[in-house]
């Protein structure tokens, strides 16, 4: 296969992971004869730093024309004073918007070998696999009307979503939940909001389609608290957007690092992948962050994005190994297994490839 992979490192230590995914991607490329083809673009600060608007118009039309985007993060307090709308995270919320990816997946399991990384108790989180399906594209993110009173003396912003927003990301998760242990939880908080009896309705309604997953509901309040206590009951969990951005931070938390989580955001154009971390700017130009979210998001890139589940199973594998025969990065180290560099993880991951002899 030929892709065009767009990589837009961004800001802080995006620069450093997404490096690590392109080599990785690039191995991959060659040991299964396919041709990926990496061009660089600017976004978020980096972008504002080269004298240009935050999101690019040829990033987006480049990320447009591509197969996939590969994304590091975007954010740095340089730019905290900018306007809402100039800022690098505005960036972000724009791609997303711009390729249409409103179907965020974002993965978290428990690693064998990083049982007692993480604040949970090792028999607590073993068995942990589920994944957040986050809608992307609408709710408090882009509501409008919202803004801050000119005098400063209120705020407003809006929790909107039409029917159809909705049905689209359910029909995403019931598909993926099909795919897995065929359980799926919509967490909303409809006990007050009614965005959220809206959603739950909707949600309701289109497992009627899929009588083969089992549907259930639950506030996200308790669905938070339950994260922690039974991490390892949930399967796959689909929710609006503020709330999986902050249940997706927390089943981070719950399974050693956020520095593990990868994600891909799917729609209507090229898919979009980025690790859920974002931009670290105090770990940034290191060497020290860990590069796992960037790879395992490359590996989604060829699973989800160019349709190659070989390709990215092998990546899966590969990190697998590098932590099993204990390769950390300093977010999981610990007194058995010494920090080593984001470089030198990534040349773990790289000696884990399985040996591809079939494929010279
Ligand atoms: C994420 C990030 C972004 C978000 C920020 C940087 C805008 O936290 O991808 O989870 O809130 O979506
Ligand atoms: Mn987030």
């Amino acid at each position: 296969m030929n892709a065009r992979i767009v990589v837009m490192p961004g800001d802080g230590i995006g620069p450093e992971v997404t490096t690590a995914a392109v080599r990785v991607l690039q191995a991959v490329g060659t040991a299964f004869g396919h041709t990926f083809e990496f061009t660089h673009a600017l976004i978020g600060g980096a972008a504002i730093r080269a004298s240009q608007p935050a999101l690019p118009a040829e990033t987006l039309a480049a990320a447009k024309g591509s197969d996939a985007i590969l994304l590091g993060a975007v954010g740095h307090p340089d730019f905290d004073h900018l306007p809402p709308d100039q800022r690098p995270e505005a960036a972000l919320l724009a791609i997303r918007r711009g390729v249409g990816a409103y179907a965020n997946l974002r993965p978290a399991r428990a690693w064998t070998g990083l049982e007692a990384a993480g604040a949970l108790k090792p028999e607590v989180l073993r068995g942990t696999d589920l994944v957040v399906v986050r809608e992307l594209l609408s709710g408090l993110y882009y509501g409008r009307p919202r803004g801050i009173a000119p005098d400063r003396s209120s705020a407003l912003n809006t929790m909107a979503y039409s029917r159809e927003e909705i049905a689209r990301i359910a029909h995403v998760a019931f598909k993926l939940a099909r795919s897995r242990r065929r359980r799926l939880l919509s967490v909303d908080k409809a006990n007050v909001l009614d965005v959220s009896r809206l959603w739950r309705e909707v949600v309701t309604e289109i497992g009627r389609d899929y009588p083969d997953v089992t549907l259930t509901h639950e506030y996200v309040d308790a669905a938070a608290m339950k994260l922690l206590l039974t991490p390892a009951s949930f399967d796959v969990i689909v929710t609006e957007n503020t709330f999986g951005d902050i249940l997706s931070d927390e089943a981070g938390a719950v399974c050693g690092s956020l520095g593990l989580l990868p994600s891909a955001s799917l729609g209507y154009g090229a898919g979009l992948f980025e690790p859920v971390h974002g931009s670290a700017p105090d770990l940034a130009g290191r060497d020290v962050a860990n590069p796992i979210g960037a790879i395992l998001s490359g590996a989604m890139l060829l699973s989800d994005g160019l349709g190659l589940k070989a390709e990215g199973a092998a990546i899966v594998s590969a990190v697998e190994h590098a932590i099993a025969t204990g390769a950390r990065t300093a977010d999981l180290a610990d007194a058995d297994h010494p920090a080593i560099s984001t470089t030198a993880f990534t040349d773990r991951v790289l000696a884990s490839l399985p040996s591809f002899s079939s494929h010279p």
